[in-house]
């Protein structure tokens, strides 16, 4: 697996990847991602992620073919922009190979070069039980309270409020 910058030419990767309801399960609840949602909103808003900074933001996984696996991010945490948040979704076939955590690893790796200090997160519901063992897999402690995602309403896509939990390293 090889990671290298989202672009504006992985957009059919995206639609696809979103239209799984496996994949989907834990983020929509199942339903896809519209196409018009991720040209109009989501792809500039993951395209601007890195806040103009090469290392950071979503980053596309690739084998050794070229084939989309899935994407990883690393980016300004919203809640806490001091720390930097990690995500990761991968097509259905490409689970279980410990893609997750290597690829996590590797960005990890990478942002400690450049600070040794920095404090990671990520956040997922409580039922992701294979994001959360990538969490911990990867050094992040399950921080005891819980938190809200906020509803969100966008065209043709509209998701209530969620319980979440945080994993954040110390
Ligand atoms: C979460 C996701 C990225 C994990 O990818 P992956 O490459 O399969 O992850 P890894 O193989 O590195 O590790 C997964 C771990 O979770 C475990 N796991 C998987 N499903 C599980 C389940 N239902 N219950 C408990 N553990 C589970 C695996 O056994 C493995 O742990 P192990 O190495 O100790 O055996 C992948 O499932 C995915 O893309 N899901 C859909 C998108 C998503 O939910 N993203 C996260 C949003 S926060």
């Amino acid at each position: 697996m090889r990671l290298r910058p989202l672009s504006p030419g992985d957009l059919d990767a995206l639609v696809a990847l979103d239209a799984d309801p496996d994949v989907m399960r834990h983020i929509t609840g199942g339903p896809p991602t519209p196409r018009a949602l991720y040209l109009d909103v989501l792809l500039p808003r993951m395209l601007a992620a890195g806040g103009g900074d090469p290392e950071r933001g979503f980053f596309v996984a690739e084998d050794t073919d070229g084939d989309f696996l899935g994407w990883f991010h690393l980016r300004p945490d919203g809640w806490e922009p001091a720390w930097l948040e990690l995500g990761y979704r991968l097509c259905r076939e490409r689970w279980g190979q410990g893609l997750a955590t290597e690829g996590t690893l590797a960005l990890m790796a990478h942002a400690r070069r450049r600070d040794p200090d920095t404090v990671f997160s990520a956040r997922t519901v409580p039922e992701n039980a294979a994001s959360r063992r990538v969490m911990a897999k990867c050094g992040l402690v399950e921080q005891p309270e819980r938190f809200t995602f906020p509803a969100r309403e966008w065209p043709g896509l509209s998701l209530p409020e969620w319980e979440g939990v945080l994993y954040r390293t110390t």
